[in-house]
């Protein structure tokens, strides 16, 4: 191969591994979402989305942050795409805004709105960039919220077929990918059940028919956008964190991280791949088990040409179903999230053993680091080691079989990380959001470096 001698990225034994596993045309991107970059909360007509009314009700976001500017996306999306090209990226993904594309959910579509997604796409192509697309990435209408009861009612199905077929019909021979939801997991349940979310409501049961809708919006979804017949190949994102019993000897602990990977990992999936919900969950869950009627798993299991994980830490519980602090050998990041990057190899070697899955795609995996600017620079080695572990845990799974076609780095800026507000970063790119000025981290310059190097080895 011909190493740079001068890239720290193309040097380690690491790298060299992921050369020999990956496929030549592993895409290497990076991801962001409309309600955490975009801005414009109200500008060309579009609607109000359950974020913004969140953001608004005290004490629901750590800082008090909103979203009516954001990182100012919707206006910058230029400068932000260069910056995807001085990356070297192959592809990048974003979201749609439903309610910037349809302000009330349903009914009249907001020219504007798909003006601004328009002109991305271009300057993507342009660039030479694969636009990626996410159809749900958490920003629901809330008018859809106020009349129906939003995610709560069946009625949300239907209307988010319409939807995303209107995109198929718009973009779906531009994009490169469309998924219709992302991290359903995190919509039903920190959005139902915990309150850290938007809606913000408080009940198990909710969240889990919650999720079924979710799901069936996936399954409807695919059937709308397959009867378009877009170019774009289409799938869905979930977050898997894998569970680990704090004592592996011990047989409560197994259990209850047996139920935990569940209600987070096999609830989805079972559904998607298998047309069925979890026995084990659904007996588990009880009276709060969700409403199911005849043809629901049908419609929730359609073939896909892709699957997208997101990968950021694993969990560990103790037999009364608590999550423990786990060891932290390699630490944790600044959401307090242990860095385990071995999970991801042993996961994704799972899902291909147990699901035969299409295609997987790491759509996110990243950290939040406390980074500033010193001098200039924003020194963040932590984040350059979270990145090189796994990718080369990454790499590790394909060499055993696993087939991952990309990955995606979150994110490719700071930027509004839900409840916590704008205190965590996440970004490659550092924000100063007074002056919304990007700039450079360390990692940015190695990811940079690491894709060059992969690339001038083929
Ligand atoms: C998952 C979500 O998709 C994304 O919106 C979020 O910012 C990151 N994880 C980090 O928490």
């Amino acid at each position: 191969m011909h190493a740079n001698d001068a890239n720290p990225a193309a040097d380690t034994a690491t790298f060299q591994s992921l050369i020999r596993s990956l496929p030549a045309d592993f895409q290497w991107g990076s991801a962001t979402s409309a309600a955490q970059i975009e801005g414009a909360g109200r500008e060309d007509g579009k609607g109000e989305s359950i974020w913004d009314r969140f953001c608004a009700q005290p004490g629901r976001i750590k800082d008090g942050s909103n979203i009516d500017i954001a990182c100012d996306h919707y206006r910058r999306y230029p400068e932000d795409v260069k910056l995807m090209r001085w990356l070297g990226l192959d592809a990048y993904r974003f979201s749609f805004s439903w309610p910037r594309v349809q302000p009330l959910g349903r009914g009249a579509w907001n020219e504007a709105g798909f003006d601004f997604y328009d002109r991305l796409i271009d300057e993507l192509l342009q660039a030479g960039i694969k636009p990626n697309a996410t159809l749900y990435h958490w920003d629901l209408p809330q008018a859809l919220d106020d009349a129906i009861g939003g995610l709560l009612s069946r009625e949300v199905v239907p209307l988010f077929a319409d939807y995303a077929a209107e995109i198929a019909r718009r973009f779906g021979d531009r994009l490169s990918t469309i998924a219709t939801l992302n991290e359903p997991w995190c919509s039903a349940t920190l959005g139902y059940e915990t309150a850290q979310f938007a809606p913000g409501h408080t009940s198990r049961a909710e969240a889990y028919q919650v999720s079924h809708h979710l799901l069936m919006m996936h399954g409807a979804a695919m059937q709308a956008m397959r009867a378009v017949g877009p170019k774009a190949q289409l799938g869905i994102v979930l977050n898997h964190t894998p569970s680990f019993p704090a004592d592996p000897l011990s047989e409560e602990d197994r259990r209850a991280a047996r139920i935990d990977d569940g209600t987070n990992v096999r609830w989805y999936m079972d559904p998607v791949f298998r047309g069925q919900y979890p026995a084990d969950i659904v007996e588990y869950l009880g009276a709060d088990a969700p409403r199911v009627q005849d043809g629901d798993l049908a419609l929730i299991q359609q073939p896909l040409d892709f699957l997208g994980i997101n990968f950021y830490t694993r969990s560990v519980l103790n037999g009364r179903q608590q999550f423990v602090t786990p060891p932290g050998e390699l630490g944790f990041t600044d959401m307090g999230w242990e860095i385990y990057p071995q999970a991801l190899t042993q996961h994704l070697l799972r899902i291909t053993r147990e699901y035969t899955p299409p295609p997987l795609v790491i759509t996110e995996n990243g950290m939040a680091n406390a980074d500033s600017v010193v001098d200039g620079r924003v020194p963040d080695a932590a984040r350059i080691a979270y990145l090189r572990g796994h990718l080369e845990a990454l790499a590790q799974a394909v060499a055993l079989g696993a087939d991952v076609r990309g990955y995606f780095y979150w994110s490719l800026l700071d930027n509004f990380e839900w409840n916590s507000g704008y205190q965590k970063r996440f970004g490659l790119f550092h924000v100063d959001y007074a002056s919304q000025q990007r700039l450079a981290k360390d990692s940015a310059h190695w990811y940079r470096d690491a894709i060059a190097a992969f690339k001038a080895a083929r």
